[in-house]
Order: C-alpha cells, then sequence, then structure tokens
C-alpha cells in the first residue's frame, strides 16, 4: 500500500484529514493509519504534548489568537516531517490560508464532511472544546454557525471529500484505502 505521493502533481507522501470537530478525523486517522502500516499524528495531541498544557488551558491562559500561532507552527513541523503519515488537523486550522496551502503542497487533503446535525449528536455538550463551551447550552447552534462559516475554507483546503455522515469509522476507512490504492486518472 502506499501513501498518495503523486496523485496530484506537486503533492508528498501525507494524507492529510481535515474537518469539523466532531467529524471523526482522529478515530479514522488511528484506524486508517493502522491498516496502512503507517504513523498517526494529531496535531492537536502534538500541540498538547509540546506545550505541556491542554488546548482548554491554551485557550484559557492565552486566547484563540496565540492557540492559532501554536497550532501553524506545529502543523508546520508534522507536515516537514520525511515519513509519510496520516495527519489530523484540528477543525479551525483551515481558516488560515498559510496552513491550507501548506496542507495540499505537504500532502493530500482529505474533507470528512458531516452535517451539523451528526456533529451536534458527536460533540455531546462540547466539553473539551473552548469554542463550543463557551457557546453554554447552544452547541447546536454554534456548530452551524461554524461549519456556514468554514464550508469555502474546507472547499480550498481539500482535494477530495467524504460525506460521513452514514458511515461508521470502518466504512470511511475502507473507502480512504480503496481511494489510496485506485491509481489517479
Ligand atoms: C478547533 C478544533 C479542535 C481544537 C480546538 C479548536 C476548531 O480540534 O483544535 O479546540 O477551531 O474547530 P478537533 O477538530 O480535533 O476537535
Amino acid at each position: 500500500m502506499s501513501m498518495p505521493g503523486h496523485r496530484y502533481p506537486g503533492t508528498v507522501g501525507h494524507l492529510v484529514l481535515v474537518g469539523m470537530m466532531g467529524s471523526g478525523k482522529t478515530t479514522v486517522g488511528t484506524e486508517l493509519a493502522r491498516r496502512i502500516g503507517c504513523p498517526f499524528v494529531d496535531v492537536d495531541e502534538q500541540i498538547e504534548l509540546r506545550q505541556g498544557r491542554s488546548i482548554p488551558q491554551i485557550f484559557d491562559e492565552d486566547g484563540e489568537g496565540a492557540f492559532r500561532l501554536i497550532e501553524r507552527s506545529v502543523l508546520a513541523q508534522v507536515l516537514a516531517c520525511q515519513e509519510p503519515s496520516v495527519v489530523a488537523v484540528g477543525g479551525g486550522a483551515v481558516l488560515d490560508s498559510a496552513n491550507r496551502e501548506l496542507m495540499r503542497d505537504r500532502g493530500t487533503v482529505i474533507w470528512l464532511r458531516a452535517t451539523p446535525e451528526v456533529l451536534c449528536h458527536r460533540v455531546g455538550d462540547g466539553v473539551g472544546r473552548p469554542l463550543l463551551e463557551c457557546a453554554g447550552g447552544e452547541v447546536g447552534s454554534r456548530i452551524e454557525e461554524l461549519a456556514a462559516a468554514r464550508e469555502a475554507a474546507y472547499h480550498q483546503a481539500a482535494h477530495d471529500v467524504v460525506n460521513v455522515d452514514h458511515l461508521t469509522v470502518d466504512e470511511v476507512s475502507d473507502l480512504l484505502v480503496r481511494f489510496l490504492q485506485t491509481e489517479p486518472t
């Protein structure tokens, strides 16, 4: 099994998963990496490891602006790694045009797209996700708002889209494995 290397002109080997909070990037990424036998890297987890604090703590102590700068720097470090990996990227990273460009440049970017209803069901009360926690009881409308505001950025970032609403983690992973096995036309 090979990583997407030359699927899109100019891309190198990472398979980069983007999408809203709750779209399944971490669970799908973990399963996909296991199946194809390559490393899985979660950018949120790397941020926490390198900072020695949780994402809610970073938001709380330094604010979202500071978090986005850290996110941009850690994403660049992760994507600079030569070993082809499956990389899950936090939901808001696509808002930065430099991040979008870098992701497309360093890999094949797949958008795991889900409707706000499904996302809302999956994130529950939003605990551990600062952008949802601040919405109080209004997690549903906050997700709708964020999803609408980010739609164009996901389109710009992604080479391909998988609509995950009615798919299990195994089914999404199956699709992505088949995608990686198919020769580009
Ligand atoms: C964020 C998504 C989170 C995390 C941070 C901000 C966002 O990652 O990076 O809380 O702006 O959508 P997940 O998408 O992995 O939950």
